[in-house]
């Protein structure tokens, strides 16, 4: 017999185009054990939310993202069962991360551990990347901890560092990647989890 799909919720601060990029593999049946019914923002505004209208997924506007009970009913309550963090600019209360351990997945524009951590974040980590005169990075799926940027990763692709790159013109290359890793860091957590 045919398992169902597990309920993803993708959490999400802003634009969510890895959100919605996920929701293209998921059209495409690339999305191989899961299914988005959630996308989560701790802002009204993010513009991600109108990508799941439009898609049919239901939003869920936290009034406190540092309610971590309260998350945590509103997922049991829909039986979501992965949470894929996409631009989610909050910490994930611990609460949340200790019920859904190994099940909390982020997307992080380096190759980590390399220009993770605190403040490295958007623009910051490319212009962190340029300067450092590195000429590769890249994008990194991992496992969601109580350390920022520091579980274990899941999926790490590669990224040249062109010369005359711009921290703009990287952010875009690298941005291109993070949409062609993530839904394959989810088959992987997905299959593993059984
Ligand atoms: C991405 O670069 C992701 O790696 C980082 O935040 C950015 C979100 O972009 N965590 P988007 O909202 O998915 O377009």
């Amino acid at each position: 017999m045919k398992t169902p799909p597990v309920p993803i919720a993708v959490f999400i601060s802003g634009r969510g185009s890895n959100f919605s990029a996920l929701l293209d593999a998921q059209r495409r049946g690339r999305l191989r054990r899961g299914r988005i019914t959630l996308c989560v923002s701790d802002r009204p505004q993010a513009q991600g939310l109108e990508t799941a209208r439009q898609a049919g997924v239901e939003t869920l506007v936290l009034p406190d993202p540092s309610d971590g009970n309260a998350i945590l009913r509103d997922l049991h309550a829909r039986n979501i069962g992965l949470i894929a963090l996409a631009g989610y600019i909050r910490l994930v209360p611990p609460e949340v991360v200790q019920a859904y351990r190994g099940r909390i997945l982020n997307i992080h524009p380096a190759l980590l551990p390399a220009f993770g951590g605190k403040g490295f974040y958007g623009i910051r980590v490319h212009q962190a990347v340029l300067a450092s005169g590195t000429k590769t990075t890249g994008a990194t799926v991992h496992i969601v901890t109580e350390e920022y940027d520091q579980g274990p990763i899941v999926l790490q692709r590669k990224v040249p560092v062109k010369p005359g790159d711009t921290p703009e013109s990287l952010q875009a290359r690298v941005l291109r990647t993070e949409h062609r890793i993530y839904w394959r860091a989810i088959n992987r957590v997905l299959r593993r989890l059984g």
